[in-house]
């Protein structure tokens, strides 16, 4: 059978990652998939300095492509071509047509929203029957999550990658995908490859937003959505009633500006204790999770999906999927609910090289391909 592996490359923010993706027939498999974290680096600044992203890209690009690579041979190069940083995109782009050229291979640009909704993309498989790529895959994975989250974090994380018999299935149209990251909120229906259709968007902060902009006030340290939901686990999510903005509204779109407000007046109103912030971030994060999957529920009654995505950073938080799961679980309309793998939620490049897999006829040559960091689904 015909196979072919894709070289996946992602630098649209502040991660340097390389994935290679391959396709036998129908099926696909993750060969490698490494993500070199900032954290570090931005962390003291509290949230993404973007010159410093851009150096950080140009010194992890070969490495973390040679990782990937290993001894595989790629038959074509996706990039991600935006939305994101300019600096940070340039450098992926930039070295993913310039790799084109020399080995004088296709290249495929990909939409990094549209690699978030194809994380859902792919089917998980026991460890016991992975390969021994696939281990390696996930070994890779795991390494590069040690850096990406806390502690806490990790367990769960690794958990997701060596116990990964999740969702049974694929995705079936017409899908509705929630997208819910650090740049970018919104809910999609997705009626084939070709056809996805925006329903609404955020009108202001992204949600993975709104949980960084929280946990620098509560003090929490960075990344906000991990730091977050580590400090929720023993919070009352029922101590503050904050506003669920948008739910009252039969649109789909989003807002996180009017709940942002409502914390930080009440931190302002207070001395903060560790069992007060522990209450906040518990009922912040479930205000959050209420509009997500109100949103969500509103629109699966209107457009009556077959499958219900979600995907994008904040789709790492345990507590969002597992309210989640439970709420498309009691829909009429039975349709089947697919989230990532945890290594699969946050930025990464193997959702890059799947969603290129299902896009292979966009091929062309490295002079067409451009970075926008304003990039449009
Ligand atoms: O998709 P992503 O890696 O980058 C963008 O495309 O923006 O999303 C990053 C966002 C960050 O805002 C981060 O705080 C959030 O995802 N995030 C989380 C969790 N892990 C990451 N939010 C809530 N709970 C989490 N466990
Ligand atoms: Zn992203």
């Amino acid at each position: 059978m015909n196979c072919m592996r894709i070289l996946a490359i992602e630098t649209s923010c502040d991660e340097t990652a390389a994935s290679v993706i391959e396709k036998t027939g129908g099926n696909l498999e993750i060969l490698s998939n490494v993500v070199a974290s900032q954290i570090n680096i931005h962390k003291k600044y509290g949230g993404v300095f973007p010159e410093h992203a851009s150096r950080a890209h140009v010194e992890k690009i070969i490495p973390v492509v040679k990782e990937a690579l290993g001894n595989y041979k790629p038959d074509v190069i996706a990039v991600t071509t935006g939305p994101g940083l300019i600096g940070s995109l340039l450098i992926g782009v930039n070295f993913a047509k310039t790799l084109a050229y020399a080995k004088n291979l296709p290249i495929i640009g990909i939409n990094h929203w549209l690699g978030h909704i194809y994380s859902c993309f792919i089917q998980s498989e026991p460890v016991a029957t992975q390969s021994k790529s696939r281990r390696r895959a996930a070994w890779s994975a795991s390494r590069a999550l040690r850096t990406d989250f806390h502690a806490g974090e990790i367990e769960s994380a690794a958990h997701a990658i060596f116990d990964v018999a999740t969702a049974s299935g694929l995705p079936q149209f017409p899908a509705l995908i929630l997208i819910a990251s650090g740049g970018h909120t919104g809910l999609v229906l997705m009626k084939s490859h070709k056809k996805i259709v925006s329903l609404g968007e955020t009108l202001d902060d992204a949600a993975g937003e709104a949980f960084d902009k929280i946990a620098k006030l509560l003090d929490l340290g960075y990344p906000g959505g991990p730091a977050i939901s580590k400090t929720a686990e023993k919070g009352d999510p029922k101590a503050y009633d904050f506003p669920r903005s948008m739910l009252e509204r039969k649109d789909f779109d989003f807002s996180f500006s009017g709940l942002k407000t409502a914390v930080l007046y009440e931190i302002k109103k207070q001395k903060l204790t560790a069992k007060i912030k522990k209450n906040m971030a518990a009922s912040f994060q479930q205000a959050v999770i209420d509009i997500l999957i109100g949103k969500t529920i509103q629109a699966a009654y209107e457009f009556r999906p077959k499958s219900i995505c979600l995907c994008g950073g904040v789709s790492a938080n345990k507590e969002l999927r597992e309210q989640m799961k439970k709420a498309v679980s009691g829909l009429p309309m039975n349709p089947s609910f697919h989230a990532p793998a945890i290594h699969l939620s946050t930025d990464n490049a193997a959702m890059i090289g799947i969603a290129a897999a299902y896009h292979l006829n966009d091929k062309t040559t490295y002079d067409k391909i451009n970075a926008n960091a304003n990039l449009g689904l």
